[in-house]
């Protein structure tokens, strides 16, 4: 059973490329995951800095809301990079992180859906890895 979002931009729908998502497809995603991240041996352990889950989940919501050009309802202020930094994000947590969500994408929304969010979902993925990379080099100078 899916859960309500808590909370709905009036305008409920964004369009990507000619596919559609609902605001409530984009929550049961980011509500499935982040609920199978707590339950992964690994995962779990980067995301020790965590304590409130539902915030969370309703930031990440919102975060992949506006990604996609749906209206702001929330802070807009992300700040990704430092975070993932400070959470020693690396290629395998990357790995393992793409797997968990493609397999939620693949189990919760429709094919076209689910593939072209793969897509965007690595494109960041990459990028991250690259700006964290470049941390890296900055750390290890000093
Ligand atoms: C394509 C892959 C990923 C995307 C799109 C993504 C996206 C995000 C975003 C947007 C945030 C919120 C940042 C903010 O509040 O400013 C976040 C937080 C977080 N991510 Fe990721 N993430 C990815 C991969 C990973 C991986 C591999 C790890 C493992 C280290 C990770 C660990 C975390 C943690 C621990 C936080 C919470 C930080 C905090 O608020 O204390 N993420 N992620």
């Amino acid at each position: 059973m899916n859960k309500k979002s808590p909370l709905e931009p009036e305008l409920n729908t964004v369009a990507v490329n000619g596919v559609t998502f609902r605001h409530q497809d984009i929550y049961n995603v980011i509500d499935d995951f982040y609920n199978r991240i707590q339950q992964d041996s690994i995962l779990s352990v980067s995301f020790r800095s965590v304590h409130d889950w539902p915030e969370h989940i309703e930031r990440l919501t919102h975060f992949w809301w506006i990604r996609f050009g749906g209206h702001p309802y929330l802070s807009t202020e992300y700040n990704p990079v430092t975070k993932h930094f400070f959470a020693g994000f690396n290629h395998n947590l990357l790995e393992r992180w793409l797997g968990l969500f493609h397999q939620t994408l693949d189990d919760r929304l429709t094919l076209q859906q689910s593939h072209l969010w793969k897509l965007i979902s690595e494109r960041i993925g990459n990028s991250l890895s690259i700006k964290n990379e470049m941390y890296l080099r900055q750390y290890s100078k000093k």
